[in-house]
């Protein structure tokens, strides 16, 4: 609903503004899906209707990332506290044990790096043979729109959908803006949802923004807030990730604020608290300096571990 009196959309919780199956129903309820598709995304969205990704894809056109050179060391002691890895094929079979895993998304698009020439310019790159074989619950592709790759990038969503809904799995779109981080506002990140949804994405993944319910009150479907590059204190994370559930977001897909924190651990958990305990974001903030001084107490420089 609009307000008139501040000018802005009050957001009601995700499940009561959403066009269909009443007005308390989760996303993976809904009577138009069918048992597959409800199935995979009830793995990924949990009963509270939130959801916590933890992203370690960056090398796909990064390289070796700061600290997910050895993404099976980085995500040991992170898998506790997330709801689904999204992940490449390649360091899926490499470093994430298929026992009792968590659920996967696996990231489908790319072919580019940060050295050539333009970013957008990804393709699919995985089968949907190799998705089925490889058990995933949900692909995420990247879209760039506005860029010279806009319709490229698109059609890579629209056809990947179309292959993924034939087995009920559900696709992320991410809308990716490439070095141009200047794009990350409400309404370049409210258009590119939009489209993403409309061309099939059952879940959109967008940075979070400014006016963010400007973002998920024009999207039909659940949006996931993306982090971005390191923000310089913790205490920025704590506050756009609770100002973005306040504002629809269902949940966080963040990476590098997590794992290229001091305190890996202590951060995921004080997210957790905002994603699934209802935190404030100050309340994450004394939970995170509160789990940060026991790691200190084990004499440590990464949650209590001590350096090699
Ligand atoms: C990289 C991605 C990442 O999943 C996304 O950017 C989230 O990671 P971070 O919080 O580090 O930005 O899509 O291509």
């Amino acid at each position: 609903m609009y307000n008139k009196k501040n000018g802005r959309f009050s957001v009601p919780p995700f499940a009561a503004h959403k066009p269909s199956g009443g007005a308390n129903e989760p996303y993976f309820r809904r009577k138009n899906m069918d048992w597959g598709m409800k199935n995979r995304l009830s793995q990924l969205i949990q009963p509270d209707g939130r959801c916590f990704f933890l992203p370690i894809d960056h090398g796909y056109f990064q390289g070796p990332t700061s600290c997910l050179e050895k993404p099976g060391e980085t995500i040991q002691p992170l898998l506790p506290y997330c709801d689904a890895l999204f992940v490449t094929r390649g360091v899926l079979r490499a470093a994430v044990d298929p026992v009792g895993s968590k659920p996967i998304i696996l990231r489908v698009s790319g072919g580019t790096s940060v050295l050539g020439a333009d970013l957008a310019n990804e393709v699919l790159t995985t089968s949907i043979d190799e998705i089925l074989r490889l058990n995933a619950t949900a692909v995420g592709i990247s879209i760039f729109v506005g860029s010279d790759y806009e319709r490229e990038s698109l059609m890579n969503l629209a056809d990947i959908v179309n292959d993924c809904e034939d087995f009920g799995i559900p696709v992320m779109a991410v809308t990716a803006v490439g070095k141009e981080l200047e794009k990350r506002d409400a309404r370049y990140l409210a258009l590119a949802s939009r489209i993403a949804a409309e061309l099939g994405a059952r879940v959109v993944k967008t940075y979070w923004c400014k006016n963010f319910d400007k973002v998920t009150y024009g999207c039909p479907v659940p949006v996931v807030m993306a982090g971005g590059p390191k923000c310089e204190t913790e205490k920025e994370v704590f506050e756009f990730v609770y100002d973005g559930m306040q504002n629809g977001a269902v949940g966080l897909n963040l990476g590098r604020n997590v794992w290229q924190n001091p305190h890996p651990v202590a951060m995921m958990r004080a997210l957790h608290g905002i994603i699934h305990g209802n935190l404030t974001a100050k309340e994450a903030w004394d939970l995170f300096r509160e789990l940060k001084g026991e790691a200190a107490d084990h004499k440590g420089t990464r949650d209590g571990k001590r350096k090699k």
